[in-house]
């Protein structure tokens, strides 16, 4: 959703994982729409290309840098490139992630954990690390994580390994609050509900619609919804937030059920 009547974001350098889909994407055009200058990386190559030429066609900056966040010198080569190319680092949205197969955890195999915690919680702690890194220079830095309301709660069989590894990072996101608040870096992190993007376009949109019968705002979000989340808490409007998880599901979390 490009924003025009908003220029909280102006002068602000950001780099946004997963932009080449979902939320990541939204959330770079959200960014950019709002001022930011944004590096968008993925490792999809050619969508990240396009998602970069749609911002710049609407006269917004940015530009595309394929990374791996599971790679660390691929990490570094991403903030390295942000840095020379335009002089600083002020915001890092954490959204690159995958979906597990859901497998009972009886047959899960160890492979497959590994696989998911290598990408949703160390490559979210290989961008912080060298992110913060070059922020806590000029003692100022937004750092916004998705992690997912699977940290918190269920809601499919065999979910183990996508559960545990949305949980480390909602508890890293709350731990780096000492690590960082001295440098004027804060922390927060965004949990998304159910949310309408490739990663659950697999069930159809049947299978959508069945979830947003669980939601009491009565359908299910788009990746726009989080983006406006994480393009608020990247802002100067929330310097006093902190080690703080933000849920924005529509509300389904909050009931247990509905009493006839
Ligand atoms: N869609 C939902 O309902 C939902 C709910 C809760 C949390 N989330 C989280 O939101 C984030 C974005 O998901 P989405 O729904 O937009 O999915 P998506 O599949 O549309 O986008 C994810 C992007 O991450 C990229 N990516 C995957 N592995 C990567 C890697 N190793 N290095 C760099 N990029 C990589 C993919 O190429 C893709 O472009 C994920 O972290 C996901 O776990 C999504």
């Amino acid at each position: 959703m490009w924003n025009e009547d908003c220029h909280r974001h102006k002068g602000r350098v950001a780099i946004v994982t997963g932009a080449a889909s979902g939320i990541g994407r939204a959330t770079a055009i959200r960014l950019a729409s709002e001022g930011a200058t944004v590096v968008l990386a993925d490792m999809q190559g050619d969508k990240l290309e396009a998602a970069a030429t749609e911002i710049t066609s609407k006269g917004g900056i940015a530009s595309g840098m394929p990374c791996n966040i599971a790679i660390e010198a691929e990490v570094k080569r991403l903030v390295e490139h942000a840095l020379s190319k335009h002089g600083k680092l002020d915001i890092l949205a954490n959204v690159a992630g995958v979906s597990s197969r859901h497998d009972p955890i009886y047959t899960a195999s160890l492979e497959e954990f590994n696989r998911i915690a290598s990408i949703n919680l160390a490559g979210t702690f290989l961008c912080i690390k060298h992110a913060s890194a070059a922020m806590k220079e000029r003692r100022y830095g937004r750092i916004v994580n998705v992690s997912s309301i699977a940290s918190f709660r269920t809601g499919a069989k065999g979910n183990a390994a996508y559960s545990a590894s949305k949980g480390g990072v909602k508890a890293m996101t709350h731990q780096l609050v000492l690590d960082l608040s001295e440098f004027g870096i804060t922390v927060n992190a965004v949990a998304p509900g159910v949310i309408q993007t490739p990663m659950t376009a697999g069930g159809g949109i049947e299978r959508l619609n069945a979830r947003a019968k669980l939601i009491p705002l009565g359908r299910v979000g788009q990746p726009e919804d989080i983006a406006v989340a994480i393009a608020f808490l990247a802002s100067e409007e929330a310097a006093f937030i902190t080690g703080q998880m933000l849920t924005v599901d529509g509300g389904m979390t909050s009931v247990v059920y509905e009493a006839a």
